[in-house]
């Protein structure tokens, strides 16, 4: 969603860690990489190796892959792989445009990985979830992604949700999460 990558590359500087925590066909990827420049590192993971295959084939085209880290991973495992602090993390959730429909992400997992991300999120920095309900089990992913930021300390983050109003047919939505770093976004 363009709207996402606008809000990432608003905080994110050259040199910078950040993370993919569902790299796919390797899009958000490759916007990733070209932001942190050859200083900075991008964390993407699949839990699918063809989605890894897929973005490895991206980025090495791009001659971006010296960038990257590919983990063929659930992203309920982030922590394992986690720096110590980054500044952005992209969640594009659902199944893999041309793969296989059947597996998708899932709340529980979705969230936990959501929760690695916020504890080395440096202040100011910032995670953007696109949530689509319009697949089997969509609708209750979103659910339990905004009931998880709802909860969230309002002193310590900002959580917001950002809805079409313009489009037909369950279209996808963007949550936020920014880390206070004194000031609002
Ligand atoms: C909508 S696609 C991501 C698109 C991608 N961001 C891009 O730019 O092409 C969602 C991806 O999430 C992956 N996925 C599903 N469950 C996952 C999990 N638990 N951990 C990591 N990735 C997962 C799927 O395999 C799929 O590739």
């Amino acid at each position: 969603m363009a709207i996402s990558h606008h809000l990432v590359a608003s905080v994110v500087q050259k040199g910078d860690m950040v993370v993919d925590a569902t790299c796919g066909n390797g899009y958000d990827t490759i916007f990733l990489a070209q932001l942190v420049g050859d200083e900075g590192s991008v964390l993407a993971l699949d839990i699918q190796a063809v989605a890894i295959e897929n973005t490895h084939t991206r980025l090495t085209e791009l001659g971006l892959i010296h960038r990257v880290q590919l983990i063929n991973a659930s992203h309920a495992y982030l922590d394992e792989y986690l720096p110590n602090q980054i500044s952005a993390a992209m969640f594009n959730l659902g199944y893999l445009p041309g793969g296989n429909h059947q597996i998708t992400t899932s709340g529980p997992e979705t969230t936990t990985a959501i929760e690695h991300c916020i504890k080395r999120l440096r202040p100011g920095g910032l995670i953007t979830i696109v949530a689509y309900p319009g697949h089997p089990g969509g609708r209750e992913e979103k659910k339990y992604v905004k009931d998880f930021l709802s909860q969230l300390d309002q002193k310590e983050y900002e959580t917001w949700q950002l809805n079409f109003i313009n489009q037909r047919n369950q279209p996808p939505c963007l949550f936020v999460v920014s880390k206070l770093d004194g000031g609002a976004l």
